[in-house]
């Protein structure tokens, strides 16, 4: 049994050397600033969250994610289970949090009782016409530019040993998994697609991916944008504005999502995805290879030369 099951992740936080630097990438990439401290920039999407990116000035370097608790009591259950004080949040919206160190040395903050943020006006989903429906009538206008995020969806994050880091955060958290990698066999697990646990309500299929990579580190940070359209219209924009391109535009086997994967001026490898799968808590674990991870349905394969 986990200590709180949590219900979401909320931000994700890095440190590098130039915040304006950060800031003119994030809104090409389609964040919106949520607030601007001499020593702290917030970025956020459309959805309700205060916040969902954090850069702190210094050398580039990961440093660690917020995952948001179903309420301040879990968040006070916590520091009590970890034997830590509940400290403030920082940042837009307040709220109280609790920081552990997760086995790979990053800080995982789990927040509650914050201020939500109103939702930025978002452009609405395409209507889409099929073979099969054709619910639009007149014509389609998709308009150009950065891809909106509505919120940031999930975060990778590699690992020394993958079990340890796994019991570490399934105990504490609750996470459940959605599909499970090995290697060198089925029971040699590297790696795994975990999701929250809300019962029989639907989630993401994955908001948190933790795998085996021999030493801790950031793998990427995924950011929800409204449709397919977005996808493409910010894949032009990012394009035009002479942004490194990483991977895609392709549709993941695991999870489902259309992906398209920028690196921001540090390398950080950061996600635009859509249409991704839901699953409720009693779902069960898939189990596949580890070349699943780099597959797609359709467009390009994984380039790890080039990405
Ligand atoms: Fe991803």
């Amino acid at each position: 049994m986990a200590i709180i099951k949590i219900h979401d992740i909320g931000y994700v936080r890095f440190r590098a050397p130039d915040l304006d630097q950060m800031e003119a990438f994030l809104t090409d990439f389609g964040l919106v600033r949520a607030g601007r401290e001499t020593d702290r920039l917030y970025m956020r999407g459309t959805g309700d969250s205060p916040y969902c990116h954090v850069t702190e000035p210094g050398a580039p370097a990961f440093l660690g994610i917020g995952l948001r608790a179903a309420s301040e009591r879990d968040v006070e259950r916590l520091a009590r289970a970890e034997h830590v004080e509940v400290a403030a949040q920082d940042g837009p919206g307040g709220g109280s949090c609790v920081r552990l160190t997760d086995p790979g040395g990053f800080t995982i903050e789990v927040f509650a009782g914050g201020r939500k943020s109103k939702p930025l006006p978002a452009k609405p989903a395409a209507i889409v016409n099929t073979a099969q429906d054709k619910p639009r009538s007149g014509r389609l206008t998709v308009t150009q530019g950065p891809a909106e995020v509505k919120r940031l969806g999930h975060c990778v994050i590699e690992c020394k040993d993958f079990r340890e880091s796994e019991a570490w955060y399934k105990e504490r958290f609750g996470f459940l998994s959605s599909d499970e990698i090995y290697m060198d066999g089925v029971e040699g697990l590297i790696g795994a697609f975990m999701r929250v646990d809300r019962g029989r309500q639907p989630v993401d299929h994955h908001t948190l991916v933790l795998l085996q990579m021999g030493r801790p580190g950031f793998g990427h940070a995924a950011f929800e944008v409204t449709d397919v359209n977005a996808v493409m219209a910010g894949h032009d924009h990012m394009k035009k504005a002479g942004h490194r391109h990483s991977w895609g535009i392709g549709r993941h086997i695991l999870g489902s999502q259309i992906f398209d994967y920028w690196r921001d001026p540090w390398g950080n490898q950061l996600e635009h995805w859509t249409d991704g799968d839901m699953l409720p808590a009693d779902a069960p674990a898939g189990r596949h290879p580890v070349n699943k991870l780099i597959e797609t349905q359709w467009g390009p394969h994984l380039d790890l030369q080039h990405n």
